[in-house]
């Protein structure tokens, strides 16, 4: 017997490359235009901030393990089953679940190239191998998926619409993976910005989970109902499913101030429509104005926009982005996604957005920083 001088890991977790959040802040300058985290500029609904508030005056009382209430109120709004819906400390820790769940040595998890960081590091920490599949225009293909899949593959993570590239496929394409995938392969339709979504030829995946055995929809509270400090998530699932996520989950997954805020925001659904409309004119807007600077923008269905720039010495993504952290501004670097040349920028308030125009005009005109 090998003689080992320290415990050591499953082998996958030394390859994963930590997952770095977006900055927030920039050096030496206090107020700070924070658009890196695909946050809401709108903030969190007031009456999810008061039912949060209400339950930390009592932080000494565990929360409902089977976060009953919460399930119950996301089966009301969205018209699910509440016995499908699993409930977790963010939808990170469902994606974190499932491929502990579904995954193990050996086996195979695919995700497309600019995918979200967390299928990768999920999929590795599960002692599985992480198998890529290329985009097409920073798209999903569903054809590139479908020529990945193996006789180790056993899930496949697509994020609808994706970070960080904001585009997405249309429902007709997702069925079409789905009917192109064996059935114990299990799809993970990772659907954290559907609520931004208004294009008819979308569904964030309810109807297939509804009608088969190995579709899995996650979502979130983090991004349109701004309770990204809650961290509060969930999943619909097929009853096995949710069978199996239910076996390994942590007793108390999810924090009772977090639920609380939840449930509160699903009511407040003036505030969620207001976010909509926000981000729907003001990512147009954008998109708009940092294209006439010459500046490529990837069309996006979520609430923020990838941007993109050439390799020209002084000129590249690096540059803008530190040109625009000397304007307190802050964007997301997406090296770590494949977009060495690009910068993710989430949707602002008004001045934040008006603020980065300019100062990305400043950029392409080679004015002082
Ligand atoms: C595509 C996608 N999925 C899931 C998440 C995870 O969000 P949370 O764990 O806050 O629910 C994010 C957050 O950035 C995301 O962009």
């Amino acid at each position: 017997m090998t003689v080992l001088e320290r415990p050591q890991p499953r082998p996958g977790v030394l390859k994963i490359q930590a997952y770095v959040p977006g900055k927030s802040s920039a050096p030496g300058v206090a107020k700070v235009f924070k658009l890196s985290s695909n946050e809401t500029p709108l903030g969190a609904s007031p009456a999810a901030m008061e039912a949060y508030a209400a339950v930390g005056k009592h932080l000494e009382d565990y929360p409902d393990g089977a976060s009953h209430d919460l399930r119950d109120a996301i089966g009301k709004a969205l018209g699910l089953d509440p016995a499908r819906i699993v409930c977790g400390a963010g939808s990170d820790d469902i994606l974190n679940l499932i491929a502990r769940a579904y995954l193990k040595d050996g086996d195979e998890a695919i995700h497309t190239t600019h995918g979200f960081l967390v299928y990768p590091i999920a999929t590795l920490g599960a002692g599985a191998t992480p198998v890529i599949a290329p985009e097409k225009d920073f798209t999903a293909d569903v054809d590139a998926i479908l020529a990945k899949v193996t006789e180790r593959t056993k899930v496949v993570f697509l994020a609808n619409p994706n970070n960080p590239t904001g585009t997405y496929i249309p429902f007709d394409e997702v069925k079409r993976l789905h009917a192109g995938l064996p059935k114990h392969v299990l799809l993970v339709i990772d659907a954290a910005y559907a609520e931004y979504v208004r294009r008819n030829d979308y569904e964030s995946g309810i109807e297939l989970v509804a009608t088969s055995e190995n579709v899995v929809m996650t979502r979130t509270f983090s991004k349109i109902h701004g309770l990204a400090a809650a961290r509060v998530g969930w999943a619909y699932c097929p009853p096995d499913v949710a069978m199996v996520l239910n076996q390994i989950r942590s007793p108390f997954n999810v924090s009772g101030p977090g639920m609380a805020a939840a449930i509160a925001s699903l009511k407040d659904s003036a505030h969620t429509d207001r976010a909509v409309l926000h981000n729907e004119e003001w990512r147009n807007w954008l998109t708009r104005e940092i294209r006439a600077l010459g500046i490529g923008v990837t069309e996006s269905a979520a609430n923020f926009v990838l941007l993109h720039f050439g390799e020209e010495k002084g000129r590249g993504a690096n540059d803008a982005d530190d040109f625009l952290s000397g304007r307190r501004i802050i964007l997301r670097r997406t090296a770590a996604y494949g977009l060495p040349d690009a910068l993710r920028l989430t949707v602002g308030l008004e001045a934040d957005n008006r603020a980065v125009v300019e100062a990305l005009g400043a950029f392409v005109r080679g004015e002082p920083a």
